[in-house]
């Protein structure tokens, strides 16, 4: 036990010295602190990607034949892709978040869990992904630590910069940093790679592929506050809050460092509420410490659900009269309470926790979720009353977090994976730091069924290590484990709160006897199926009804679980299986579906109609929801199964005027009808009290007239981040909805916007959710040299010429297979001849011939024509526009006649792309957006580009008329960020 006591105290503090320099947000407008050097820069856009690949080293740009020296053989010597040198110019360029996995098509080969995109181990080309990112550091900065922060890849990601090796990080979930200041070039350019390998899978849900989170490069004094560093706790007496703040400082100079340290509360107006001084500090060269102040905030406002209020913490390291560091830690003020028999208090007040789980893909864009679509996805949850989250199952984007601290939404912070190896413990520390100061986090779930161990004596050992680690890093939550199986023993027996996934598993009476003293929580219920608008199953189309009946022999209904739940206070309340469809888990059916249908509401946060079931039980809001549709051509006189949720006291159905009767609603139940078919109006009267207080109606609707677009705002700020998510559906002449169309839209964007992706919640589609462009990089192998005694007139250049005698060029293994190649010569003119083949579709794609500077001046000649004269090498890099009908089909040839350079050549570059000096980029234009309508609606993502102005956004379907919409880009500021 000892050793395992010491284990923890090391990885904690791992923990905590690993992670380079955090967040301080950059607005400076609280206080009057001055901002020191804390930088904190968003690293998103201009990256460049291409796939590399999983099985073949060639094609993972690796092909120097025989290398003297591996990826890691040498300090700042990587090779590939990898190195500081390597041509990246016929990769795609492209901007974070990125998800490559959305980007693919489907395959039956692909993982059904995880939504048969074509990736994983049967697609070793599709799997490795590179990414590429060049950003210059002034060469002001030298003495400062720069790190390089990346909020999640997925997954096994390797990182170097400028070819220095910087480590790697096998989790898709967890944030990681490294530090690089020592491997910059200060005053010049810096180049990053991320080598990513989603062949393998974490999850058995979908899971994306790629820099799918933000990447941010920090920048602080050596003196600093370390990333993650500060721990905010408070306690209230009902007058006043005590306020202890930690913070865990960094002492990254060569030198004994003096300094003071300031810790001040903001509130919400930005007024200082609280501040503490510690004067005399100091610490060794290399050290770290954790410095803590107490403050007393008088009557602060408390965060809660119906008022989220932040408070705001900033610490500031002084030395002498400089600041040298100023940190901000967002907090909120609250207690929590858990309690065996009454379940959970927030401020001493109890709150039912009426929560999703869920995963964090959505329509369209798949894991890589912007900032504000986590904002428009919690905000449909919040609509249907829901007040909690469960992060199932894995660490959150940070951003989720800030979302639900703003909002009101509590959370369950899950962790991934379950084990007591240092990977797995770390994953979880790595949580619990970066998250602890989020009020809205209010328990930590440890894992999520661990059906090897959670009934098992080795469940109750490994749950009690990963909890000795949670109470350490954070002694002020509880934790939890979502458990499936073996109630009474192993993971259940030493957690802290009881966490039940399914009453169908166990029996949670008998488990509260046996644990009198132990709050519990249904970490997940439900796993109800359904699909959105649809009423008559449909086997073939993998479609389920939308009505509450649906579920696997786990499952239950949404009825069935909020009742069994509602009637045991003694349990906190539950997290149903799940808020929103998502990709994957196509249960009940295999291929073709490839979407769960779990979700209350669809992949694109289109409710379903139990949206309103959970609506007219968990929020305040008085609630009618009648189904279904009313478009039955062929089935009239047949009896249609009409349901209403609502929590109205009665319901009164009519049909084309006609009563059919008036009903009671008893709680957390709905009311059905049944009905005779006949094409008209459907109408639903509630009262309360014997008064009407809402109708809802469906009517027979005519053909599809024309298409019309609704935004979710219809303004946006113009930051490059900022969007909107639009609404597509067709109406009849009346301007009804058509609840049953399926017409495929076109659309075309005008304006300071682009659409970042396209879905509609079907299930089973297998319609592309993005349409990229195609960037390939066509080498040019075989290259021969020849030095001539001039460069004009040259029979050398021609498409014909027999270069068969010259000396072999650029092929890796002349100056030792990439140790240093000074191959050019620079004396003399010179002559190259290299060959690549005709690209496929090379009439529609954009053709660039990408070429490194090899002498003075320099000729390129494509089959003999000339693309380039007499360019310049003051640059090292030229891009010339080849035309496609200089092109010949198959076998194709580049020369290019270098004027002699004086000084030596230029050295080992050419070796990172297999030695050529020039390849072709190929782009192959995306195709026009797309997609069909299910069930009535589509939906089409909208990004901000950056500039102010009007996005025209037009919608066609053939016979239709057309849908435009217009939407305001608002002039706003770009947050910081790396060009
Ligand atoms: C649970 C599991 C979830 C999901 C769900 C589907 O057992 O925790 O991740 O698979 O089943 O019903």
């Amino acid at each position: 036990m000892k050793n395992r006591c010491n284990f923890l105290r090391i990885l904690a503090a791992l923990v905590l010295i690993a992670l380079a320099p955090r967040y301080s947000v950059a607005q400076a407008s609280s206080g009057s602190v001055p901002p020191g050097p804390r930088e904190r820069l968003l690293m998103d856009f201009g990256w460049r990607f291409a796939f590399g690949n999983a099985t073949d080293p060639a094609k993972d740009f690796d092909a120097v034949p025989d290398p003297t020296f591996s990826y890691f053989a040498k300090a700042g010597v990587a090779r590939g892709a990898a190195a500081a040198d390597f041509d990246d110019r016929g990769w795609r360029v492209l901007d974070l978040p990125h998800d490559w996995a959305v980007e693919l098509p489907f395959s039956e080969q692909g993982s059904g869990s995880h939504g048969y995109k074509a990736i994983g181990r049967n697609f070793p080309g599709t799997s490795v992904g590179w990414y590429r990112k060049a950003f210059s550091i002034p060469a002001s900065d030298l003495g400062k630590r720069i790190a390089v922060d990346f909020d999640g890849v997925f997954r096994d990601s390797q990182v170097w910069v400028n070819g220095f090796y910087l480590g790697r990080e096998s989790s898709g979930y967890s944030g990681f940093g490294y530090d690089m200041s020592d491997y910059l070039n200060y005053g010049g350019d810096n180049v990053i790679a991320v080598r990513v390998d989603a062949s393998l899978e974490e999850g058995w849900f979908y899971e994306g592929a790629g820099i799918y989170r933000h990447v941010w490069l920090t920048k602080t004094a050596p003196l600093h506050v370390a990333k993650w560093g500060t721990y905010v706790t408070t306690e209230t007496n009902g007058h006043d809050a005590e306020v202890t703040a930690r913070a865990m400082v960094n002492n990254d100079s060569t030198n004994q460092a003096e300094f003071t340290i300031e810790q001040t509360i903001f509130d919400a107006d930005g007024h200082a509420v609280a501040t503490d001084e510690s004067k005399d500090l100091s610490l060794g060269p290399g050290a770290f410490s954790e410095f803590s102040s107490t403050l007393k905030v008088p009557d602060p406002k408390l965060w809660s659900l119906e008022s989220p209020y932040l408070h705001k913490l900033v610490t500031v390291i002084r030395q002498g009269d400089a600041v040298v560091d100023r940190y901000e830690t967002p907090f909120g003020i609250r207690t929590l309470r858990w309690d065996a028999n009454e379940g959970f208090f927030l401020n001493g007040k109890r709150v039912e926790l009426k929560g999703t789980c869920d995963h964090q893909d959505h329509a369209g864009v798949g894991v890589a979720v912007p900032d504000e679509l986590d904002a428009y996805r919690v905000g449909q949850l919040k609509k249907m009353g829901s007040n909690a989250i469960r992060t199932s199952h894995n660490a959150p984007a940070p951003e989720l977090l800030d979302v639900c601290d703003r909002v009101g939404m509590l959370v369950m912070d899950e962790n991934r994976e379950t084990g007591i190896n240092p990977q797995e413990l770390g994953e979880l520390g790595r949580l619990i730091v970066r998250d602890r100061n989020h009020p809205c986090v209010v328990i930590w779930s440890l894992g999520n069924e661990e059906w090897a161990i959670e009934g098992d004596k080795k469940g109750t050992r490994i749950t009690q290590t990963m909890q000795t680690l949670a109470q350490r890093l954070d002694p002020t939550r509880r934790d939890t484990f979502a458990i499936s199986g073996g109630w009474g023993a192993g993971t259940s027996v030493s957690i802290d709160v009881m966490g039940f996934n399914y009453f169908t598993h166990g029996n949670n009476d008998a488990y509260h006897k046996q644990f009198p003293d132990k709050p519990s929580v249904a970490t997940e219920d439900a796993s109800t199926f359904s699909t959105r608008g649809i009423y008559v199953e449909d086997r073939e189309h993998h479609h389920l009804t939308a009505y509450d009946t649906n579920k696997p022999d786990w499952g239950i209904t949404a009825e069935e679980s909020w009742t069994h739940y509602e009637a045991r206070p003694y349990v906190a309340g539950l997290f149903q299986w799940t808020g929103f469809d998502y990709r994957g888990e196509e249960t009940p059916f295999y291929w073709p579906a490839i979407s769960s249908q779990f979700g209350i509401l669809d992949t694109c946060g289109f409710p379903k109609d139990n949206f309103y079931y959970y609506q007219a039980w968990w929020s305040d809001q008085p609630v009618l929801h009648l189904f279904p549709h009313w478009n039955w051509a062929g089935r009239e006189g047949q009896d249609i199964d009409v349901w209403v949720h609502s929590n109205c006291e009665e319901v009164e159905l009519f049909l084309n005027g006609q009563s059919l009767g008036r009903q009671t609603m008893k709680k957390d139940s709905h009311l059905m009808w049944k009905v005779k078919y006949a094409p008209g109006t459907l109408l639903a009267r509630g009262y309360n009290g014997g008064k009407e207080v809402l109708t809802d109606k469906v009517e027979t609707t005519g053909d599809a007239s024309a298409v019309q677009l609704t935004p979710h705002r219809a303004s946006i700020r113009a930051d490059r981040e900022d969007l909107s998510v639009i609404t597509v559906q067709v109406n009849d002449a009346q301007g009804r909805m058509v609840p049953t169309a399926g017409n495929e839209i076109t659309f075309e964007i005008a304006g300071p916007g682009r659409i970042i992706g396209v879905g509609n919640g079907d299930p089973s589609s297998h319609e592309p959710d993005q349409f990229v462009e195609k960037v390939d990089a066509v080498p040019i192998t075989g290259w021969r040299t020849q030095v001539v005694e001039n460069a004009n007139n040259l029979a050398e250049v021609g498409v014909d010429f027999d270069d068969s005698g010259w000396r072999e060029a650029f092929n890796g293994r002349e100056n030792g297979g990439g140790r240093r190649s000074n191959d050019n010569q620079t004396a003399r003119t010179t002559v190259y001849r290299g060959y690549f083949e005709s690209p496929q579709d090379a009439n529609s794609a954009g053709l660039a011939l990408e070429l490194r500077s090899l002498g003075g001046q320099q000729s390129v000649y494509l089959n003999g024509q000339p693309m380039g004269e007499n360019v310049s090498s003051t640059d090292t890099a030229y891009e010339i526009k080849l035309s496609a009908n200089v092109l010949q089909p198959g076998k194709n040839v580049i020369a290019i006649v270098a004027g002699p350079r004086a000084g030596r050549g230029n050295r080992g570059g050419r070796d990172a792309n297999q030695g050529s000096p020039a390849l072709i980029r190929v782009t192959t234009p995306a195709g026009g957006w797309k997609r069909s309508l299910f069930s009535g609606l589509a939906q089409v993502i909208v990004k901000s580009t950056g500039q102010p102005g009007e996005i025209t956004l037009t919608a066609k379907s053939p016979g239709l008329t057309d849908g435009v919409l217009t939407l305001q880009a608002e002039q706003a500021a770009w947050r910081p960020s790396i060009p």
